[in-house]
């Protein structure tokens, strides 16, 4: 598998590793075969990439293994889920799922999800997921983290007004850390429900696969929604 080409190759590395364990047949044949036809292609409208039946366009960054990519599209036939995904492993655990489904609502990006949102058009996405994203604890390599101010800027800008953005982590640095980056940043609002809102799971927020199996500490949920700009 080649790289997928980013117009700013200096960007940093967002992401660890794209390799593990080796594919069985099937996965890897999945990727050469359903992995073309459920491609994700950045860039223009992205409705365009979905049936008609689909109405609006929600993005997971990061989905690991895919369940709560797969939960969510089957609970909102209305909304093509695109999925960004570099870990092949967990691309092909994705595909498998998706084969065995007959979800019609998915598309998905074998990269980094950046690469998605930034050639997003204004407006274009009704909702963000970024679950337990990789912690990288080190100061030095908080670079390196999803969540940036910058990236917030981009997000603030492909989101619709009202639309929420959703993240969640186990990490004790990575928390504060959103929070400040999310409170500070003009293009959202928080919307917690009472001091203990946050530490709660939303009815409509599956686990997920790192959560059910690896999670360090206590989860948190955190919801924003896109502050619609005031009229000049
Ligand atoms: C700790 S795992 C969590 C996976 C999943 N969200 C879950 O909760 O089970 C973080 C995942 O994010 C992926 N990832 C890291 N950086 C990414 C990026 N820039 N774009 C897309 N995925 C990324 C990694 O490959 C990894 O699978």
């Amino acid at each position: 598998m080649t790289e997928p080409v980013h117009p700013d190759r200096n960007r940093r590395k967002l992401y660890g590793r794209r390799k593990g364990p080796k594919l069985s047949a099937r996965q890897a044949g999945l990727c050469q075969t359903l992995l073309g036809e459920l491609a994700y292609v950045p860039g223009g409208d992205p409705l365009a990439q979905f049936p008609n039946s689909v109405r609006e366009v929600w993005l997971e960054v990061g989905f690991g293994a895919g369940e709560h990519l797969v939960w969510q599209a089957a609970q909102h036939p209305h909304a093509g889920l695109i999925g960004a995904e570099p870990y092949q492993m967990g691309m092909a655990k994705l595909l498998t799922k998706l084969e065995e489904s007959t979800l019609n609502n998915v598309r998905l990006y074998e990269g980094d999800g950046l690469d998605i949102v930034q050639a997003l058009p204004d407006a274009s996405l009704s909702r963000f997921f970024l679950l337990f994203p990789d912690p990288w604890p080190k100061t030095r390599h908080h670079k390196r983290r999803f969540l940036q101010m910058e990236t917030l800027d981009s997000l603030a800008r492909v989101l619709k007004p009202g639309a929420e953005l959703r993240f969640a982590t186990d990490d004790k640095s990575y928390l504060p850390y959103a929070l400040e980056r999310l409170m500070a940043h003009p293009g959202f609002d928080w919307l917690a429900q009472g001091p203990e809102g946050w530490k709660s799971r939303p009815a409509d927020w599956p686990p997920t696969r790192y959560e059910t199996k690896a999670i360090k500490g206590p989860p948190t949920f955190l919801r924003f929604a896109q502050k619609a700009k005031m009229p000049a």
